[in-house]
C-alpha cells in the first residue's frame, strides 16, 4: 500500500536524545541504544508506539532500567511496538546486526576493510529501533568500539570528544553531535582508513580541519576534491553568508555505493567515483562531476541538515535547492554557459522522459510506495529548475532575501517546499502561490510559440501558449506560471529594441511571465519579419514547441548574444535533419540542407566563440531526448538517421574540423582550466564527427591519440572512437587499457561502459562476456551501473534489438542484481518505462519482459517501478 501526503500526522513521540554504544566487528555488531521519549504535545492519542526496525535481532529490552514483560512489546517485520508506554521515559534496547551478509548497502554495512553506512532514506531502522522519518530530530552521542588493529579509525557525526583503549586490544572514541538531526543524517565509518588533510578559516574565524579518508591507494588522487571542498565552503560564504558549523568536516570514499554520495552531518560518505580524481586518471567529465557533489554535500549542511524535510514528500525542499546551489556553484567556478547547456542536456535525456512515461510524477509526490525509488531526475533536477524560476522572477536579490528569510525561520526545524515558497514570498512582498503548481502537477509544460507577421503595419503577434499532458491519475492540468524572455533580431544579425504595443501584459525587462493558458504580445516599427527569440537560458523546463524555417534558425545559430540559445538553434537544424531522413527522405533532397551547411561552417569560423560552446552545437541532439518528441519509434532507424547526419556534417566541416583539432592540440595538454578543457572538448567532438564522416582518412587520428594522449581525458576519447567505430586498433587499444589499469575500479568501470555503449555488431556478445570477466560482480553498483546500466541507457541500437535478446540479457541480470540489491536493480528497471513509445513489435517484446520480471517475483522496490511500467495507458 502507498504511503500518502494526505495521510501526514506529527511523529507520536518526540526524541531528544539518543546514545548509542557499537561493538563493531564484520560479521556480528551489537548496537547499544538509549532513547530518551516524550510524547509529543500535538500527537493524537494511542496506546501502541512503533519504533521502525528492519532485520534486527533484539537482544535485550528494558524501559526505564525495567526489563519488559513479552507482553509489553512485539517484535515484527516493520518493527518494535511498545504497548502502552509513559508519556516519558528511557527506552533501552540492543541488538544484533551482520554488516558482511549486507549486499544492500543499507544500514551498516562492509567495504573492503571497513564498514560504513548509509541511512538516507530509511536505512537507520536496518541498525537499531527508532523513530525513523526526518522530522524526528534528535541529540546524538555514539560511542564506537572494536578491535584496535582492525579498525584503527572509528567515526562518527559531530565532534570526538573522548577516547581510549581498553583490554583485548580494543579501543574505542565516542562522538557527540551538538545539532539536532534525524536519523537519515547519522553515519558511522571504522576500519582501515588512510587519509588527507587540510585546514579552512571560515569567515568568523573558526579553524575547520578538514579530512578525506580512503583506502590508501586513493588518496593521492582525492585533492582536488579537497581543494573542491574549500572552494565551497568560500562559495556558500559568499555568495549566502553561509558557515561551517562544527570543528570538522571529513569525508569517506569508499568504491561500493549505491548513489553519488551522501550528506550525513560532518561525516559525509561518498563513492569514490565522486572524489577519486585526478587528470593522470579521470576524464574533465568526471572531475566535474567531483566538484559538483563535493560543493552539493557540502551545501547539504544549511539546505538539508540544518533545515531539513518534513516528510519525504518534501524531499525536492533539500535536494532541488541544493542541486540549484551546486549547479550555480559549479558556473562560478568556470563557463556558466557550458554549465548551463550541460545541465539541460541532462534534463532533457534523463528527466523529459521520466516526465511523459509511467513513472511521471510531481516534484512533491503525493503517494509512493518506496521512497529509494523517488530520488530521481525529476525531484533533483526539475526541482533545481523550479528554484531557478524563482530567482528568475525575483531576481539575485531577491532571491538572497528569500533564502535569509528562509534560514532565519527554519533553521533547526523540519519544513515542507511551501515554507521555501513563503520565505521567497514574504521576503519579496510578492505572491508566488501559483508556482505551488509546479510542485504538484507531474508532466513537462508544453509551450507553444506561434508569430504572425503584418508586413504592412510592421507588427509582429506573437501568442504564446501552454498545456501540460495528462499524466497517471492527474489528468487535468492548470497553467503554470512561465518566465519567457524575449529578443528580436533582424536578419543581419542585429539586436532589434522591443517596442511593445498595448496588447497583453507589459514586459518587465524584456521578460513575459505567462501565467495563463495562453497570452499574446504584440511588437510594432518592425520594417521586415523580425526573428524572434525567446526562453533565453533555457528560462523554464519546458518542452517548446516554436516552428521556426531553416533561414530564422541560421540567423540565430550565428548571431544569438546568448549562448544557450545558440545552442538550442543548433539542435534545432540538427533535429530537423534527423527526423526528415527518419522519415525517409534522402538527406541530399532535405530542404534547406545547404543553408544549414553553410551555418555550420560559419559558425566554426566564429573566432568569438568558446570553443566548448561550439563543440555543444555540434553536438547533434540525443536519441533520448529526439524520441521524446516521437511516437512508434524505430531505435534503429532513429540510430541510422542521426549518424548520417554526423557523417553528412563531418564532410560538411572537414576543413573545419580537421584545423580546430590541430589548433588546439597544444591547450589540450593543460589542466582543469576552462581553455583546456574547452580545448579538449572541441577537438573530441571534431574527431568524432570526422571520423563519422570518413572513418578510412581519420581512423588513424584515433589511434594517434591513443598514444600521445597526455591526460585520461585524452585516452578515453581516443578508445570510445576507435571501439565505437570498430576502427582496426580498436582490440589493441582496449587489451592496452585494461592492462594498464587493471588495480583501478574507477576505470575498470570505464572499460566496461565503453564497450557497453558501442554501436558495434559485436556489442551484445561483448557485454554477454563481460558479465562473467573477473573484473565485473553484481554486487558492486558502479560495475553494475558501468555495464547493465550503460547498456541499458546508452546503447539504443543494442538494447533495443529488434529480436528481443538485448531486452533479455538485460532482464536476466537485473533479476539477478535484484536478489542482492533491489535499490540499485530499481534504477535498472526504469530502463524500460518509455515502452509504449516504440513501434509495436519492440513494445509488445518490452511489456513480455516486464511481465516476465513481474512474475518471477521482485523486490518492492523494483516492482513498484515495474507494475507503474505495466499499468500506464
Ligand atoms: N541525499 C543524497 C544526495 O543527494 C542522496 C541520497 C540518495 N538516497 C537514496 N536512498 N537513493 O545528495
Ligand atoms: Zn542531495
Amino acid at each position: 500500500d502507498p504511503i500518502r501526503l494526505a495521510d501526514y500526522t506529527p511523529p507520536p513521540y518526540v526524541i531528544d536524545h539518543v546514545s548509542l554504544d557499537f561493538q563493531l566487528d564484520f560479521e556480528q555488531t551489537e548496537v547499544d541504544s538509549r532513547l530518551r521519549l516524550r510524547r509529543h504535545p500535538d500527537a493524537l492519542p494511542g496506546r501502541e508506539l512503533l519504533l521502525h526496525g528492519e532485520d534486527l535481532s533484539l537482544l535485550a529490552i528494558a524501559i526505564d532500567g525495567q526489563p519488559l514483560a513479552p507482553a509489553q512489546y512485539a517484535v515484527s517485520a516493520e518493527g518494535l511496538r511498545l504497548i502502552d508506554p509513559p508519556a516519558e521515559f528511557e527506552l533501552h534496547t540492543r541488538v544484533r546486526i551482520h554488516p558482511a551478509r549486507n549486499t544492500r548497502l543499507e544500514g551498516l554495512y562492509q567495504s573492503s576493510a571497513f564498514l560504513l553506512t548509509q541511512c538516507e532514506a530509511e536505512g537507520f531502522r536496518r541498525i537499531t529501533y527508532f523513530l525513523d522519518r526526518p522530522d524526528v530530530m534528535a541529540r546524538f552521542t555514539v560511542r564506537l568500539e572494536a578491535d584496535q588493529q582492525q579498525f584503527p579509525v572509528l567515526l562518527s557525526n559531530g565532534d570526538d570528544v573522548a577516547q581510549g583503549t581498553l583490554a583485548n586490544g580494543r579501543h574505542f572514541v565516542q562522538w557527540q553531535d551538538p545539532w539536532p538531526k534525524p536519523s537519515y543524517l547519522f553515519a558511522i565509518a571504522a576500519g582501515a582508513l588512510g587519509h588527507i588533510e587540510d585546514y579552512f578559516r571560515t569567515r568568523s574565524g573558526r579553524d575547520v580541519r578538514l579530512r578525506i579518508y580512503a583506502e590508501p591507494r586513493a588518496l593521492p588522487r582525492s585533492w582536488f576534491a579537497l581543494d573542491a571542498l574549500k572552494r565551497s565552503m568560500r562559495w556558500d560564504e559568499a555568495r549566502y553568508g553561509l558557515e561551517y558549523d562544527l570543528d570538522q568536516f571529513n569525508i569517506v570514499a569508499t568504491y561500493d555505493f549505491n548513489m553519488g554520495a551522501m550528506e550525513n552531518k560532518s561525516l559525509n560518505i561518498f563513492n569514490a567515483k565522486a572524489i577519486v580524481a585526478d587528470l593522470e586518471r579521470a576524464t574533465d567529465a568526471d572531475l566535474t562531476y567531483v566538484e559538483a557533489v563535493v560543493a552539493h554535500e557540502y551545501f547539504h549542511n544549511w539546505t538539508g541538515n540544518r533545515v531539513t524535510c518534513r516528510d519525504w514528500f518534501q524531499l525536492s525542499l533539500k535536494e532541488g535547492l541544493t542541486v540549484y546551489r551546486d549547479q550555480e556553484f559549479s558556473a562560478d567556478q568556470g563557463s556558466r554557459a557550458v554549465k548551463r547547456i550541460d545541465d539541460v542536456r541532462l534534463l532533457r535525456a534523463n528527466q523529459f522522459p521520466e516526465d511523459s512515461g509511467p513513472f511521471a510524477h510531481p516534484v512533491r509526490p503525493s503517494e509512493y510506495v518506496e521512497i529509494n525509488n523517488f530520488y530521481t531526475a525529476t525531484v533533483y533536477e526539475k526541482g533545481a529548475e523550479i528554484v531557478r524560476l524563482y530567482e528568475r522572477v525575483l531576481g539575485r536579490e531577491g532571491f538572497r532575501r528569500g533564502m535569509d528569510l528562509y534560514f532565519q525561520r527554519h533553521d533547526g526545524q523540519a519544513v515542507t517546499t511551501d515554507d521555501f515558497r513563503a520565505a521567497m514570498a514574504d521576503a519579496n512582498g510578492v505572491d508566488l502561490s501559483r508556482f505551488s503548481r509546479w510542485y504538484e502537477q507531474a508532466g513537462t509544460p508544453i509551450l507553444t510559440v506561434t508569430e504572425q507577421f503584418d508586413s504592412e503595419r510592421g507588427v509582429l503577434t506573437v501568442q504564446f501558449s501552454q498545456e501540460t499532458p495528462g499524466t497517471l491519475g492527474q489528468a487535468d492540468k492548470l497553467p503554470v506560471p512561465i518566465p519567457i524572455p524575449i529578443a528580436l533580431y533582424r536578419q543581419d544579425g542585429l539586436r532589434l529594441p522591443l517596442q511593445q504595443r498595448d496588447v497583453g501584459p507589459p514586459l518587465a525587462g524584456a521578460m513575459l511571465v505567462l501565467t495563463e493558458a495562453s497570452q499574446t504580445l504584440q511588437f510594432d516599427g518592425l520594417q521586415e519579419k523580425p526573428v524572434l527569440s525567446v526562453l533565453h537560458d533555457f528560462s523554464a523546463p519546458v518542452a517548446l514547441r516554436h516552428r521556426q524555417s531553416v533561414a530564422e534558425l541560421s540567423v540565430r545559430l550565428g548571431f544569438e548574444q546568448d549562448p544557450f540559445c545558440r545552442f538550442e538553434a543548433a539542435q534545432n537544424l540538427g533535429e530537423h535533419l534527423i527526423q526528415s531522413v527518419y522519415a525517409g527522405q534522402a538527406l541530399d533532397a532535405v530542404s534547406g540542407l545547404a543553408e544549414i551547411g553553410r551555418a555550420f561552417k560559419a559558425l566554426c569560423a566564429d573566432a568569438g566563440l568558446d570553443p566548448a560552446v561550439l563543440a555543444e552545437c555540434l553536438n547533434l541532439p540525443d536519441e533520448a531526448y529526439l524520441s521524446e518528441r516521437m511516437q512508434a519509434i524505430d531505435p534503429s532507424r532513429l540510430f541510422h538517421a542521426r549518424q548520417a547526419v554526423a557523417t553528412w556534417l563531418g564532410q560538411q566541416l572537414e576543413g573545419a574540423l580537421l584545423q580546430h583539432y590541430h589548433r588546439e592540440a597544444q591547450s589540450a595538454g593543460g589542466g582543469f582550466d576552462a581553455p583546456s578543457t574547452a580545448a579538449r572538448r572541441i577537438r573530441h567532438r571534431a574527431l568524432a564527427l570526422l571520423i563519422a564522416g570518413d572513418a578510412t582518412r581519420h581512423g588513424a587520428l584515433a589511434s594517434e591519440l591513443a598514444v600521445t594522449a597526455r591526460n585520461m581525458t585524452e585516452r578515453l576519447a581516443a578508445l570510445s572512437l576507435l571501439v565505437h567505430f570498430g576502427l582496426a586498433d580498436q582490440e589493441a587499444a582496449l587489451a592496452q587499457f585494461y592492462q594498464q589499469y587493471e588495480d583501478d575500479p574507477l576505470l575498470l568501470d570505464k572499460w566496461l561502459s565503453v564497450q557497453a555503449s558501442s554501436p558495434q555488431p559485436d556489442a551484445l556478445s561483448r557485454v554477454r562476456a563481460l558479465l562473467k570477466h573477473p573484473a565485473y560482480t553484481h554486487r558492486n553498483p558502479n560495475k553494475v551501473r558501468a555495464l547493465i546500466g550503460t547498456f541499458g541507457r546508452l546503447n539504443r541500437l543494442h538494447f533495443h534489438a529488434a529480436d528481443g535478446s538485448g531486452y533479455a540479457l538485460y532482464a536476466d541480470a537485473l533479476q539477478a542484481v535484484d536478489a542482492l540489491n533491489p535499490q540499485v536493480a530499481a534504477r535498472l528497471s526504469a530502463a524500460f518505462n518509455g515502452w509504449r513509445r516504440f513501434e509495436p513489435l519492440r513494445q509488445e517484446a518490452m511489456r513480455r519482459t516486464l511481465q516476465r520480471l513481474l512474475q518471477a517475483g521482485l523486490s518492492k522496490d523494483s516492482a513498484e517501478i515495474v507494475t507503474k511500467a505495466l499499468e500506464a495507458s
